[in-house]
């Protein structure tokens, strides 16, 4: 049996009093109190308080009090106005009085509590995910996503993109990761590999004559796990023929202040404040800075230039920075403990230690008092802006180990004194990327990736100070977290082939590798340019989740494990022999 249900479960309010309705749904929480059976009935628009008594027929009371958590049932009943009112949810003000009752499903005790304040282990609700996503904040989350989505697909097909869907068993892509890879049954030994990004195929589209491209499109990276990053994330991908960076930019802005406008129900105000890299790295340690709090990082090294602590001098002598932050109210706020803690965090970025110097009424105090005179420390604390009641804290190394350091310590120390608003969207764009970065080995790599178009204007560096290169790249960042990426790119083939000679790739690797980006590049190639979102990452800060698990229906756990499906898992015997795959002996 099945009940055409009339409402949702959150639906129901004082202004359908009387009405007969009838709902479907899961036992959130039953109570049985001898002739009165209360029912908190969940779907994903929410919950809705059933109330069996005396005036149903017995046998449907009698199955009333069977009713335990996670039942799914059908219920048919008229709606009455209650006598004591929750105002903890929509509903509060009425309770449905049933008539009759179905049970669909019975169900065992519930793993996990299917209650948005359950506090339980990460592992137990990814492997029961389909309880919780039962929750109503998983179904909101989940909705939300969706919004956003369908967001996108009208925006930009209003604006003239096309959506195409691009392969997903392909050669690597240059993005920086390790590739996922498929192994080919019809060409033994070989294998094909999951896109990082649809990015060659996005540019041949425009060679093709598509023009403005969009795909809501997964990608698969393998790489470290950290709560922004999964192994396989969804981007918006976009390409624009005949655009450069403003063109792009403008049209993102559109994207974003829509998105802002339908989801969130917030005016954001466009154009959004752009940054050069170099300004993003000297303020704030970061090339995804949080501006949503003023404390930005000041190089010190003038003042430390002859001075007596030899960590310092060292640090100037090899030709490293000394940088520091002023956290205004911190003296007090950070005990020796606290500061202890916080030293070990600094660690995991390179740096050596963390100098503090407070400015309290009492005086000032110093973890490096015995280095320098008070007024060496009053001077380094006006530098800094620093007034009664403050702490600097300072670290030395290399320039990277500067920025890297303080950039993370400014953002935790703005966590730990309450400074980051989930409601406060601070968009921003930061330009002009350097072209090239060198990898942990020295080896020259494409920063953003070897498609990406240097500054016209500075070509000449290609044969000379190639690190100082910038190029014609872009991140769209908000409070923190780089939510998207892209550039203009090299149309030009001779162009492109110096790009990868400096990247020390070979005329053959070149050829194994993106020969046919090459070749198509002979045919008319239109000036583009173009950008990706992390779809999820975007989800993830409009909602104020920490994560981008709690937005992805089914993500993998910190071992790259799937917990619902356990994947990964080994392959049939028969599977291999006919790959051509013999595995070594597993240790
Ligand atoms: P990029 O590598 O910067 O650019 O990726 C674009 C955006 O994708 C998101 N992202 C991720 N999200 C979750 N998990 C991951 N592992 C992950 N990796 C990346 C980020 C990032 O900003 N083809 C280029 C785009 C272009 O040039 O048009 C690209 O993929 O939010």
């Amino acid at each position: 049996m099945l009940y055409k249900r009339t409402h949702m479960c959150g639906e129901l309010r004082l202004s359908d009093e009387g009405k007969s309705v009838v709902l479907n749904g899961w036992v959130a929480k039953a109570r049985s109190l001898g002739s009165l059976v209360f029912v908190d009935l969940r779907d994903k628009t929410g919950i809705t308080q059933v109330t069996f008594n005396e005036d149903v027929p017995a046998e449907i009371l009698d199955l009333a009090k069977t009713l335990r958590s996670e039942f799914c049932i059908g219920v048919k009943g008229t709606v009455k106005e209650r006598s004591s009112k929750n105002n903890n949810i929509p509903t509060g003000d009425i309770e449905v009085f049933a008539n009759d009752l179905v049970i669909y499903s019975k169900s065992e005790t519930p793993p996990i509590y299917v209650r948005d304040d359950d506090n339980v282990d990460d592992n137990l609700r990814l492997k029961y995910r389909y309880l919780d996503l039962r929750k109503n904040k998983m179904q909101r989350n989940l909705t939300v996503r969706h919004r956003v989505v369908k967001c996108a697909r009208d925006y930009f097909d209003e604006m003239g993109f096309t959506e195409v869907e691009t392969p997903m068993l392909i050669k690597p892509t240059p993005e920086g990761a390790r590739d996922y890879i498929v192994p080919s049954r019809v060409h033994n030994g070989s294998f094909y590999a999951l896109p990082q990004s649809p990015q060659m195929f996005k540019q041949l589209l425009m060679v093709a004559g598509t023009d403005r491209y969009v795909q809501i499109v997964k990608c698969f990276r393998d790489e470290d796990l950290r709560a922004d990053r999964q192994p396989e994330f969804t981007q918006i991908d976009l390409e624009m023929s005949f655009a450069g960076v403003d063109d792009v930019i403008e049209v993102q802005e559109g994207f974003i202040k829509r998105v802002m406008k339908e989801v969130k129900g917030i005016d954001v105000e466009i154009p959004f404040p752009r940054m050069t890299y170099a300004e993003a790295m000297e303020r704030y340690g970061s090339d995804k800075p949080d501006t949503r709090f003023d404390i930005e990082l000041m190089k010190l090294n003038d003042l430390f230039a002859d001075c007596k602590f030899e960590v310092f001098t060292k640090t100037l002598a090899e030709g490293g920075d000394i940088r520091g932050i002023c956290v205004p109210g911190g003296a007090s706020e950070f005990s020796r403990k606290k500061i202890d803690k916080l030293v070990d965090e600094v660690k995991h970025y390179g740096a050596k230690g963390l100098v503090w110097i407070k400015r309290e009424a009492s005086g000032i105090t110093s973890s490096v008092g015995k280095f320098f005179t008070e007024e060496e420390l009053a001077n380094v604390l006006d530098k800094c802006g620093a007034a009664i009641g403050d702490v600097v804290f300072i670290v030395s190394g290399t320039a990277k180990v500067t920025y890297d350091s303080l950039g993370f310590l400014r953002r935790r120390i703005a966590g730990l004194l309450g400074l980051l608003d989930d409601n406060q969207f601070n968009f921003l764009w930061v330009v002009d990327f350097p072209m090239f970065e060198e990898d942990e080995d020295g080896n020259l790599k494409a920063m953003h990736h070897p498609f990406t178009q240097p500054k016209l204007d500075e070509l000449d560096k290609l044969d000379g100070d190639i690190l100082s290169l910038n190029a014609n790249a872009y991140d769209i960042v908000l409070n923190g977290v780089e939510l998207g990426g892209g550039s203009v790119r090299i149309h030009d083939k001779d162009l492109q082939a110096r790009m990868f000679k400096a990247l020390g790739l070979t005329d053959e690797e070149c050829q194994e590798k993106f020969g046919f980006l090459i070749e198509a590049f002979k045919y008319g190639a239109p000036p583009h340019a173009g950008l990706a979102y992390g779809l999820d990452r975007l989800v993830m800060l409009l909602l104020g989740e920490k994560s981008i698990r709690e937005v992805i229906a089914f993500p993998k756990n910190q071992n790259a494990e799937c917990p619902v499906c356990e994947a990964p898992a080994p392959a049939g015997e028969g599977q291999l022999e006919e790959l051509g795959i013999a595995l070594a002996p597993q240790e």
